[in-house]
């Protein structure tokens, strides 16, 4: 399949062959991403943290769970966000998994807790509506707290949330308790979409679990099956989650500038991994699958294997973790499921540093 447009080439023209132009092209990529799709997060700020309540014996007794406030010092104010953080109790460093969720309860539908402990991580929890609600109003949390661009190129949503995730890893990187070399982002839907495009972005995180993300997250736009969600729908509903400039493409099916491989791309030479389920036609597996052939050529290129998969339609029950990227189908629905979290720790546990 000819996927447009080219990764390896730079927007001049001239091809990608080393692993040095690599690096070239992924800022290239970043900076496009933000100017046309996710917009220009902020300046980097000061967080601080600290500690308010500790379970010392969760989980059975495995774990203990630490509720931290981390506060983000920004240019028009302060805000706190609220972060849970369990930490194996054996007194060994353990690598990190740091999910941004849909609701602030440390036991959720969307993640096996105990099981994510048992398997040897440590595991921070936020929950997205605690940094900025999710709508078009940008005065709230800490949207409210920086001042945003208004030439087309400012933060949508998914860009302040991932910016959020960078600042709390700023914290959990200071823990001895982790091992700062194994650290993971996850998020589901639309909060796959912010995981995917913190990893792209934040050369710290190991491994970034992209779950269910399809349009805007790990789907590519020019290859969308009948019924699936386009760039068209999206901007229907949550055109906040972009920046404005964004809203060009809407009409766009195969775009020459932009598509969802670049993002992926971004992640290269780390590892990304991207679950499906069966029925989940809104999001779109085989245009899932078909983002991580397309993305494989930014592994490929730096001498590793990108994606051990081709371009036909999944089975259930594939689980394809031979390259850099791994990408699995279960059966059923649109889910943060336990039939997603063990695939992405098995290709974590895989692949440690
Ligand atoms: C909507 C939206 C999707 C998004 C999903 C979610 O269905 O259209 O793009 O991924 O919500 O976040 O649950």
């Amino acid at each position: 399949m000819n996927i447009r447009p080219e990764l390896l080439r730079f927007a001049d023209g001239k091809p990608v062959c080393t692993a040095e132009d690599w690096t070239k092209r992924r800022q290239e990529l970043l900076d496009l991403l933000r100017r046309e799709e996710y917009g220009f997060a902020p300046e980097k700020c000061k967080v601080t943290a600290e500690v308010t309540e500790v379970n010392p014996k969760c989980a059975g007794g495995s774990a203990r769970l630490e509720s931290v406030t981390l506060t983000f010092h920004a240019p028009k104010g302060d805000h706190a966000v609220p972060v849970h953080l369990f930490i194996p109790t054996d007194g060994k460093k353990h690598p990190l998994i740091l999910l941004i969720n849909f609701r602030p309860d440390p036991y959720d539908m969307y993640c096996p807790t105990e099981e994510i402990i048992d398997n040897g991580f440590c595991f921070a929890e936020i929950c997205y509506k605690d940094i900025t609600s999710d709508d078009a109003d940008f005065s709230n949390g800490l949207a409210g707290c920086f001042d945003r661009p208004t030439d087309g190129t400012g933060w949508g949503k998914i860009s302040l949330w991932a910016y959020a995730m960078q600042g709390v890893l700023d914290y959990l990187l200071t823990r001895p308790e982790i091992d700062a070399e194994n650290v993971a982002v996850a998020g589901h839907s639309r909060l796959g979409k912010t995981a995917m495009w913190c990893a792209a972005q934040d050369e710290r995180i190991r491994f970034a679990l992209i779950n269910g993300s399809g349009c805007g997250g790990t789907a590519l736009e020019q290859t969308k099956h009948a019924d699936a969600e386009t760039y068209e729908h999206i901007h229907k509903y949550f055109h906040y989650w972009f920046c404005e400039n964004h809203h060009k493409y809407e009409t766009e099916t195969v775009s020459a500038v932009l598509d969802q491989h670049m993002a992926l791309a971004c992640i290269a030479p780390r590892f990304a991994c991207v679950g499906c389920a069966k029925d989940d036609w809104w999001a779109d597996p085989w245009s899932e699958k078909l983002c991580c052939t397309a993305a494989a050529p930014a592994w490929e290129v730096q001498g590793c294997k990108g994606f051990d998969g081709d371009e036909t339609q999944a089975e259930i029950g594939t689980f394809l973790h031979g390259g850099h990227i791994s990408y699995h189908l279960r059966s059923g629905i649109h889910f943060f499921s336990r039939r997603d979290w063990l695939p992405y720790m098995e290709h974590i546990k895989n692949n440690l540093k």
